[in-house]
């Protein structure tokens, strides 16, 4: 097994524009994440992931980059950029970065140049198209975001791809001007220090060859099938690897859009030498149905576990995962796995010992550690993501869905519940800022934020410090082999985890009520390591838990 410094590490996902405003412009910065260093630093936390902080017009909030090699100047300066990467690195900790290398803004110069004529050497940095026999765009697929892929460029008569919003039109990875081009962006950054990067949706930079239509299939499917896992992408990324990752002492998280487990080596097995690790959406997803917004299934803990299940087999000893259990992307852990009103503590101490104890490097949000909730927008104009954006007008124009009802939906499963300013006090919009912040703040900020949770030696916030710190103690959590108990159990979640001698167990109770757990170990020689109540009641044979109880005992070392 390859041992490398980030496997046991543990990673912490900034959403810049809502982390911590320095200057009072209702915008989080980068001096405002100097700021808070010494916060991250004693929550334990190992490597930082700045979500993206490039030039950007903000169309999908800086997942739109109009120049690989500036600073967002709402963000702040290169100097400030610099005295962060020092100051981090300064405290012992990594910074990556989030390299968006699918598709660039409309207002990169390569677009602008491209668009002038169709001789232009930059119009091959892009995919354009013919229109179809009819005049339509040249086949039928969609935008992630709503709409067709393809958008209509008057002046020279043809269409380019944009499999996110039109303001983000894809690279053409084929052209290996653009390959060298992004290279070049990444060792900018490598140079200075940075420590890797995390890779927004990488498995579909490669398109397939003469763009066929997309079968009449679901979405997920058509995006495993269709859009990512194209003919060159693993050349392209055995070259980037090759030419950049593995020249220095970095490391690259993939964002698992389209992978399944049984292509997952393809990408991280370890002998490939294409990317270090990814995370993947089955988890994320496991409540979303069909489209993001529309059909969500109550949550199944069997299904839950199935998923973990065939992922870790898939994977084990070969390549390596990252577990995330929410991001900027969906809406808030504790709301959708946890429960978010009478067990919000102990539902969100219990989803970190079921992440923290999941094989792979643990991956976790802003504002998490905290147990921050969804919010309620009460109207359309409090909605700033794009995504949900989209999906309201065109749902309220097709009049599929009454305006209610779409931001009902909004509500549950959009990106905004993620990005709402990160609450450190109980003051104005949660001590963020004084001014109006970007995006509201979550009025529930007087009862959840760091400082009440830091003074309080019970809070999430303290609970987090203290498992991320055994963590490292022993490796059976990271590293361990799984054996599984009550696998049939649609309430409780228990396991033990062997690493050489050492045994850990791990049982959680993903429910309302109290559970009883059946055991077969020699619990009474069993120290707790961990546990989300102050109490524990067992026998020899059994194990009581409370409600969204989560504990992990040290058994006795195996001779
Ligand atoms: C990734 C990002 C998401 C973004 C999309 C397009 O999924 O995580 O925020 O909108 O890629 O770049
Ligand atoms: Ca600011």
């Amino acid at each position: 097994m390859k041992l490398s410094w980030f496997k046991k590490g543990t990673i912490y996902q900034i959403y810049p524009r809502s982390f911590n405003d320095s200057n009072n412009d209702g915008i989080g910065d980068l001096r405002g994440i100097i700021e808070k260093l010494d916060y991250l630093e004693h929550l334990n936390i190992d490597i930082l992931w700045l979500s993206p902080i490039f030039s950007s017009p903000n169309d999908d909030n800086g997942y739109d980059i109009s120049d690989y090699c500036s600073i967002m100047p709402e963000f702040g300066t290169m100097d400030d950029f610099d005295e962060l990467l020092r100051e981090t690195h300064k405290r012992g900790m990594r910074l990556i970065l989030d390299l968006v290398a699918n598709h660039c803004s409309d207002e990169h110069m390569w677009f602008e140049e491209a668009k002038k004529s169709k001789d232009n050497p930059y119009r091959d940095y892009f995919h354009w198209r013919k229109p179809s026999a009819d005049g339509g765009p040249p086949n039928n697929w969609k935008s992630f975001f709503g709409g067709s892929a393809w958008e209509y460029d008057s002046a020279s008569g043809e269409y380019y791809l944009h499999l996110f919003t039109k303001k983000q039109p894809d690279l053409n990875w084929k052209n290996p001007k653009v390959r060298k081009e992004i290279f070049d962006a990444m060792r900018f950054w490598l140079d200075k220090g940075v420590d890797g990067f995390r890779m927004d949706v990488i498995p579909l930079i490669s398109k397939r060859e003469g763009y066929p239509n997309a079968p009449d299939v679901g979405f997920r499917k058509i995006i495993e099938d269709v859009y990512a896992n194209g003919p060159n992408l693993h050349e392209y990324l055995r070259e980037m690897n090759d030419k950049v990752i593995s020249q220095y002492d970095a490391f690259s998280l993939a964002e698992g859009v389209g992978i399944d487990h049984n292509n997952a080596g393809l990408y991280i097995d370890y002998d490939r030498k294409e990317l270090d690790m990814l995370y993947h959406f089955d988890i994320l997803e496991c409540t979303i149905v069909n489209g993001k917004f529309e059909e969500a299934s109550p949550f199944d803990l069997i299904n839950m576990k199935n998923i973990f299940k065939k992922w870790r087999d898939a994977v084990h000893q070969k390549g390596w995962l990252a577990n995330a259990m929410g991001n900027h992307d969906f809406a808030r852990m504790v709301s959708r796995f946890g429960n978010d009103k009478e067990y919000w503590a102990a539902s969100s101490k219990m989803l970190l010992i079921m992440q923290a104890t999941q094989n792979g490097t643990l991956n976790i949000y802003q504002g998490d550690e905290i147990g921050m909730t969804n919010i309620v927008l009460e109207s359309i104009d409090e909605v700033k993501d794009v995504q949900s954006l989209n999906f309201y007008n065109e749902n309220i124009e097709n009049e599929k869905y009454s305006k209610q009802l779409a931001l009902e939906m909004i509500n549950r499963e959009g990106r905004d519940n993620a990005r709402t300013p990160m609450q450190w006090n109980d003051e104005i919009n949660g001590g963020f800022s004084m001014h109006d912040p970007w995006l509201k703040a979550n009025p529930n900020y007087d009862k959840i934020n760091v400082e009440l949770q830091q003074n309080d030696p019970n809070s999430i916030l303290n609970f987090y410090r203290n498992l991320l710190k055994i963590r490292k103690q022993y490796d059976a959590f990271v590293f361990g082999d799984f054996e599984e108990l009550e696998y049939n159990n649609p309430s409780l979640y228990v396991y033990k985890k062997v690493f050489g001698g050492e045994q850990i167990m791990v049982l959680l109770n993903f429910s309302n009520i109290t559970n009883t757990c059946t055991i077969q170990e020699e619990i009474n020689t069993a120290i707790v390591l961990i546990n989300n109540y102050d109490t524990l009641t067992a026998d020899q044979k059994s194990i009581n838990l409370e409600p969204y109880q989560g504990v992990v005992l040290k058994l006795k070392n195996k001779a």
